[in-house]
């Protein structure tokens, strides 16, 4: 079994601390938390004030997965809470010298990928990152089906990057083996993880 994400975007927020604690005794690999600005997508979630709540609260690892628009300012005040991980998307253009001063804070810097981007986009940023986000849905909201568009940007990503793929969006235990196969090395769960009855 792959390495697992769970994204607290699809928790019951009102029940903060016991879905953290769910995170906790399921031996995760850490706290995925998806960071929206309601302008590079529409929805807005998890401000800096509910972000740093959670990281009060929890010593899970924090995987921060920025969909916003200018992502190399708008991480700044979030690095105070020291992520383990970070990513942004590539449709905002980050500069190389955005992942190498992330790596220089010890933190592991990761490029997204949404659905609809084409794969190629990805070669500049190869060298320069610590792992690779592909999105399986279009980036933006939980719940939604698995697209299989993403296994064979899998299997391109693999063949030049050999560092962690992770997969994210409608992943569940039918769609974690495709990916699995194809070359990734870890996944996002956000609703398979929180609701029942597919709760793992
Ligand atoms: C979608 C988010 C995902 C989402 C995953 O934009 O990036 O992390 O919460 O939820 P599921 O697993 O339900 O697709
Ligand atoms: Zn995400």
């Amino acid at each position: 079994m792959l390495p697992i994400y769970p994204s607290l975007l699809c928790a019951d927020l009102g029940n903060l601390e016991s879905e953290l604690n769910k995170v906790e005794v399921s031996k995760s690999a850490g706290l995925h938390i998806d960071i929206m600005d309601g302008k590079f997508v529409e929805n807005k979630s998890f401000d800096f004030e509910l972000t740093k709540k959670i990281a009060q609260l929890t010593k899970i690892s924090l995987d921060l997965h920025f969909m916003t628009k200018n992502p190399e300012q708008f991480v700044l005040p979030y690095l105070q809470l020291k992520p383990t991980r970070v990513s942004v998307h590539i449709e905002e253009n980050p500069s190389l010298d955005f992942f190498k001063n992330l790596k220089e804070k010890n933190i592991l810097a990761g490029i997204v990928v949404d659905l609809p981007t084409k794969i190629e986009d990805i070669n500049p940023y190869l060298k320069a990152v610590d792992f690779v986000v592909l999105m399986s849905v279009k980036c933006g909201a939980g719940g939604q089906s698995f697209s299989p568009i993403v296994l064979e940007k899998i299997k391109y990503v693999r063949e030049n990057f050999n560092g962690d793929i992770t997969i994210d969006g409608g992943i569940n235990s039918k769609t974690l083996p495709l990916v699995e196969s194809a070359g990734a090395s870890s996944v996002v769960m956000g609703s398979a993880f929180f609701t029942p009855p597919q709760n793992i």
